[in-house]
């Protein structure tokens, strides 16, 4: 079924949602095919996961392979770093990146990471795991472009999508229109053509996604299908 029909009136909002392909479950010995794969099936943005084996139980890549990613796409590249103390490597990663997101638990210094991302000129974006009160970000929200809340436990790709990420999308997403309403809020694991409509409901602006992309045949399908605009 068309999932607009299941959302009637949603037809507008469901148009100006974006999606972003997390390239950890990509084919990585055809990733320039990949990339620009998804490029030509329609995608607005890549997510890149760095993961450093300590904030999350993963380890995946770093700044070589962002640096080969920006050689071959002009799309935004939007970093998620998975590592503790961000502060102390978010300037290697800033220049090849178009945003840079940094978890509110993996460090002390949030203003020093929003200070450096900024005068990077870069989107700065916090993200939040599925056990953090989302009170614990409401102070920096006039500060951000981005928040990316985790719907799963970070550090693999291809899990079960938390239902009660709605209920703090929902939570945020108040916020935010009270704080920042020009914030975009973003959803991260587990993102699937099926709870895709409830989370455009809820106010998502980015669609994050790997498997409900990469693991399909027909990438263009599968980002309409997100979109809710099959
Ligand atoms: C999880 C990552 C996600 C994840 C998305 O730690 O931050 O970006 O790879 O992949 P799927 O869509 O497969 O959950
Ligand atoms: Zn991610």
């Amino acid at each position: 079924m068309n999932c607009l029909k299941r959302l009637p009136g949603r037809a507008s909002k469901s148009s100006a949602v974006k999606v972003a392909a997390s390239i950890l479950n990509c084919d990585f010995l055809n990733l320039e095919q990949e990339i620009k794969a998804v490029q030509t099936a329609g995608i607005d943005a890549l997510h890149l996961d760095v993961m450093d084996g300590h904030f999350v139980p993963n380890l995946s890549f770093g700044v070589p392979l962002l640096k080969s990613v920006r050689k071959i796409t002009k799309l935004p590249i939007i970093t998620h770093l998975m590592v503790i103390r961000p502060e102390e490597i978010i300037s290697q990663f800033i220049d090849d990146s178009d945003g840079i997101i940094f978890h509110i638990e993996a460090t002390k210094h949030p203003l020093v990471c929003l200070k450096q991302i900024h005068q990077a000129r870069r989107l700065a974006g916090i993200a939040l795991n599925p056990n953090t009160p989302v009170k614990t970000i409401f102070k920096y929200l006039n500060q951000i472009a981005e928040v990316l809340v985790m719907s799963v436990y970070p550090g693999f790709g291809g899990q079960t999508f938390l239902p009660q990420s709605l209920a703090r999308i929902r939570s945020i997403k108040k916020q935010l229109a009270a704080d920042n309403p020009k914030a975009l809020i973003a959803v991260d694991g587990g993102v699937n053509a099926k709870n895709a409509p409830s989370l455009i409901e809820a106010g998502i602006d980015i669609l994050v996604a790997g498997t409900a992309i990469f693991h399909t045949n027909d990438y263009a399908k599968a980002i309409k299908k997100l979109r809710c605009s099959n």
